[in-house]
């Protein structure tokens, strides 16, 4: 079949990929999760959300704990690209819950989402799980763009976040976030630094534009770069270009400047004091970086490629700061915590082993996933507990429906109850961002029908139009409810 180029040899940070990226983002909206198979569910399940929760509890107890925080004025949580809001949801839920429990002095707190796309910002805005956030000024929103050097503008407090603003130690979160942005190429050649370039190809003519992002295929080619030791206009960045001569000698990798760039505007914005948590497809070993060929383009409506946590973590620490990657990365996902402005941090150290180390967010992934494919048949208990685990996982209870459906005549009254209680926790943790999420609500309905929990049943059904509008299968499931409690 014929290949038509669509771009002739560029530096690989200067691609029109990005610019696609961009536009596919800002064109697809919230379609990008509901329609364009853009996946999100590792990234913003009830289980990662309670881990990250934790790491910045501990965080904020090692900042009060240096007299670093002024009670008086806001710590900024900040969601770079934060999607469909669901992790920014669930995070909230966790962390006002945990702080409520806790000996924790009261924090003035603001979770800021952002992302380049404007239809995302108005979803968030009339999100009705988001809603009591908003009001209580304990969430807000802005536009961001990675490579941004303007303070952002916070569109409901109509504060701008700056060096001149922020009095205490900011949080990141970036997920998915890295793998999306720009990054660079490079090759050591016999200890010559070498620049990627990429050439892009479709299989079909046509415009160019988002749609064909899932037909791209791409070439990489090298261009010889003779000043090695000046490739960046900064020292920092320079010193660790310059160790990949060694750790990936003659090996393509990748670099990932757009992070950087974002990594650089909080720091100055911050003061050089924030936490970074993040998560990707990615290396985090030089064995890693050395075992992955070219970059792969992971084609999902939008694009992302494996990010270099190595070096990520290798920047905190080379700033003074600390960079936590996990005991057993999967290239995968792979999560980081980095703290700038301080290297005695033992309640973050502690959290991030406890609660991202010692069980990945990747593991628990696994596990259902292994689970699906082969347990066929969980017992009901089983089944209660893994949906415990992964913090009252609404996928999980989803993907379990049928299963937990025929355990149920032979389920104790003890195991209904129990179940009675576990679909109630689902539910506070269930985030639909489309209309028909509303059927999983409808088959919470089903499984409290058919255990006879009636009334509950009918509140479930009634719930499930909240989200699918008006709808046959819920209004005559009310009606059987209905006439269950007449009799
Ligand atoms: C892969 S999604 C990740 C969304 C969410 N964090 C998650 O884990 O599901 C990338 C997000 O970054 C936003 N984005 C894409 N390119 C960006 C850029 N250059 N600067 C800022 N945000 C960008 C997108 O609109 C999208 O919300």
């Amino acid at each position: 079949m014929t290949e038509h180029l669509i771009e002739a040899p560029t530096k690989f940070s200067q691609s029109l990929l990005w610019k696609l990226q961009r536009d596919a983002y800002c064109q697809f909206g919230i379609d990008a999760w509901n329609q364009y198979g853009v996946p999100s569910y590792i990234t913003s399940n009830s289980f990662i959300a309670k881990n990250y929760a934790q790491v910045v509890l501990g965080y904020l107890r090692d900042c009060l704990s240096k007299e670093s925080i002024d009670l008086t004025h806001p710590i900024y949580i900040v969601d770079l690209g934060a999607g469909t809001g669901r992790l920014a949801y669930l995070f909230l839920k966790e962390l006002h819950a945990s702080i409520a429990s806790s000996s924790l002095p009261k924090l003035n707190l603001c979770y800021v989402m952002t992302d380049i796309a404007s239809s995302n910002i108005e979803f968030w805005q009339q999100n009705p799980q988001l809603k009591p956030y908003f009001e209580q000024g304990l969430l807000d929103c802005a536009y961001f763009h990675h490579a941004q050097t303007d303070p952002i503008h916070l569109i409901n407090r109509k504060e701008t976040l700056s060096q001149e603003t922020l009095v205490n130690p900011m949080v990141l979160i970036c997920n998915y976030f890295f793998d999306t942005i720009p990054q660079e190429l490079f090759r050591f050649r016999n200890g010559q630094l070498e620049e990627g370039e990429i050439s892009l190809y479709t299989k079909v003519e046509g415009a160019i534009d988002p749609a064909i992002i899932n037909q791209l295929q791409c070439r990489y080619s090298y261009k010889s770069i003779p000043q090695t030791d000046s490739y960046y206009d900064c020292a920092d960045l320079n010193e660790l270009l310059a160790s990949y001569s060694t750790i990936a000698a003659e090996t393509p990798f990748l670099f990932p400047i757009g992070a950087f760039q974002v990594l650089k505007a909080f720091k100055e914005w911050s003061q050089s004091s924030f936490l970074l948590i993040a998560a990707d497809q990615g290396v985090c070993t030089p064995e890693q970086i050395q075992e992955l060929p070219e970059p792969k383009l992971s084609l999902h409506g939008s694009f992302s490629f494996s990010v270099n946590y190595h070096s990520l973590a290798a920047w905190f620490q080379q700033q003074n700061g600390v960079g936590c990657l996990t005991s057993f990365p999967d290239r995968a996902f792979v999560v980081m915590a980095g703290v700038l402005g301080a290297q005695d941090v033992p309640e973050t150290a502690l959290a991030f082993r406890t609660h991202l180390d010692s069980f990945e967010p990747m593991d628990y992934f696994k596990l259902i996933s292994l689970l699906q494919d082969e347990w066929r048949k969980p017992s009901l208990d089983f089944m209660l507990l893994l949906i415990k685990l992964g913090n009252w996982d609404s996928n999980v209870m989803n993907d379990f429906f049928e299963r937990m459906r025929k355990t149920l005549p032979g389920a104790t009254e003890n195991q209904k109850r129990l179940l009675c209680a576990t679909i109630d926790k689902v539910w506070e943790n269930f985030y639909p961002t489309e209309p028909a999420a509303g059927s999983f609500v409808l088959n919470l309905g089903v499984l409290l029908f058919e255990m006879d929990f009636f009334s509950e049943a009918r509140s479930y059904f009634k719930r499930s139009m909240d989200i699918t509008g008006v709808n046959t299968t819920a209004i005559e499931n009310i009606a059987a409810c209905n006439h269950k409690l007449r009799n």
